[in-house]
């Protein structure tokens, strides 16, 4: 284990890496789970696969063989790749709930069907985005919980899709309590991406929504596997629905796997100190916004456990350095969220600090693969952290 300012490492026991995909990791992600998701998501309206960038010019300045990333701005035009999930697990709840399938929900001809069904959950911002979208779209109606730490123009944008707004004192961890607690009183579903013992179908089809990112650049890749995935973690389910279908694809073959989190929000990072699901120990109060979780899901813990290889936390610092770079020095100009730009952020840290570079076999030979995971979903915060609004910066 390394522990500096900048970089906290843990790696995992490489024994793991050798394990076969199997119980219980299919049980949550499978070809069949994700072969599913795909079939119903690409029949939304405007689905189309997100573009994965390549930026040779920047893998060589940062002296690394190779750099692409997946490019998660543009989903569905909501700004984060929380549209895969979060929609996707409305559309299933929905469907369950009215017996309706899931293309006539999404194409809003069972409206009345779904009228008395309300869906809640909290956010600390993409995933209540994605759920409300979905409910909006489907005609259901949906509360969303955001905790003291939200910003207003998250909120807004929430709003823009029909939700009602409930503000929470605390953390996100409060607002999931305060959600649950109202559901089971009213009568609501709770659309957590989360799990917790005896709540488990829901967050799965959340997982299984988010893998059509990771199946799509599965192929965009083709002849090219990357060597290393760089890849945020908030409850860590993102990392788990990337992690995952590499495992069952490549095997042993896959890419090193880097889950990274911010120092004050390292849930994850504990999780593999400890050998099981623990809560983080920082404070929570973290520039990467979304990434603030103080308690991983026990779910995506399946697929971590022994899909991941290493778990880093870093400081604050490097996701403003990461954005501002994205805008200004890729060979392609990206505009990439505090938590979108969260992967490169992780991946400068490891670099800047030798021994962590080194510990990870990054060097000049390597290929590294990134989850830019939203646009500027706070347009305000953007232009305060590049000095540029995000229409001025092209993306994609
Ligand atoms: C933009 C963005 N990236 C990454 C994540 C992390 O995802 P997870 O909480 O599944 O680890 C989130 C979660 O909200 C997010 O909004």
């Amino acid at each position: 284990m390394t522990r500096t300012d900048a970089i906290r490492l843990h790696l995992n026991d490489p024994h793991v890496r050798g394990r076969a995909y199997d119980e219980p990791q299919t049980r949550v992600l499978s070809r069949a789970t994700r072969s599913a998701a795909r079939q119903v998501i690409a029949r939304w309206q405007d689905y189309a696969p997100t573009p994965l960038v390549d930026l040779p010019g920047l893998a060589s300045r940062l002296g690394i063989g190779g750099l692409r990333i997946k490019y998660e701005g543009h989903r569905f035009r909501l700004g984060s790749f929380k549209a895969l999930g979060g929609a996707y697990g409305v559309l299933r709840v929905l469907s369950r709930e009215t017996g309706r399938t899931m293309d006539d929900i999404m194409a809003g001809r069972a409206r009345n069907a779904v009228a008395g069904v309300t869906v809640c959950c909290a956010t600390d911002g993409n995933h209540g985005r994605a759920v409300a979208w979905g409910a909006g779209l489907a005609g259901a109606r949906c509360v969303i919980y955001l905790h003291d730490h939200v910003s207003q123009g998250r909120e807004d944008a929430i709003a823009a899709y029909g939700a009602d707004i409930m503000r929470v004192k605390g953390t996100y961890d409060d607002s999931v309590l305060k959600a649950a607690e109202d559901a089971g009183s009213r009568g609501w579903i709770v659309l957590s991406d989360t799990s917790w013992p005896g709540y488990e179908d829901i967050p799965s089809w959340v997982m299984q929504g988010y893998t059509v990112l990771t199946d799509e650049a599965m192929e965009q890749m083709a002849g090219r596997r990357p060597s290393h995935v760089f890849i945020q973690a908030g409850v860590g389910v993102l990392a788990a629905a990337v992690a995952g279908p590499m495992w069952e694809e490549w095997g042993s073959a896959r890419p090193l796997t880097v889950v990274v989190e911010p120092h004050e929000a390292d849930c994850v990072y504990q999780s593999a100190v400890h050998g099981r699901p623990t809560e983080g120990t920082g404070s929570l109060d973290t520039v990467m916004a979304c990434l603030s979780a103080g308690t991983m899901s026990p779910l995506a813990w399946d697929i971590l456990e022994c899909g991941a290889d290493a778990f880093i936390t870093v400081a604050d610092r490097y996701s403003p350095q990461a954005m501002v770079m994205l805008a200004n020095d890729a060979d392609v100009p990206l505009v990439a969220g505090e938590s979108g730009a969260a992967g490169l952020a992780g991946l400068l840290a490891s670099l800047q600090e030798s021994d962590v570079g080194q510990a990870l076999g990054l060097d000049r030979e390597c290929d590294v693969l990134l989850v830019a995971s939203e646009g500027a979903t706070d347009p305000e915060i953007y232009t305060r952290i590049v000095g540029r609004r995000p229409e001025d910066v092209s993306s994609g």
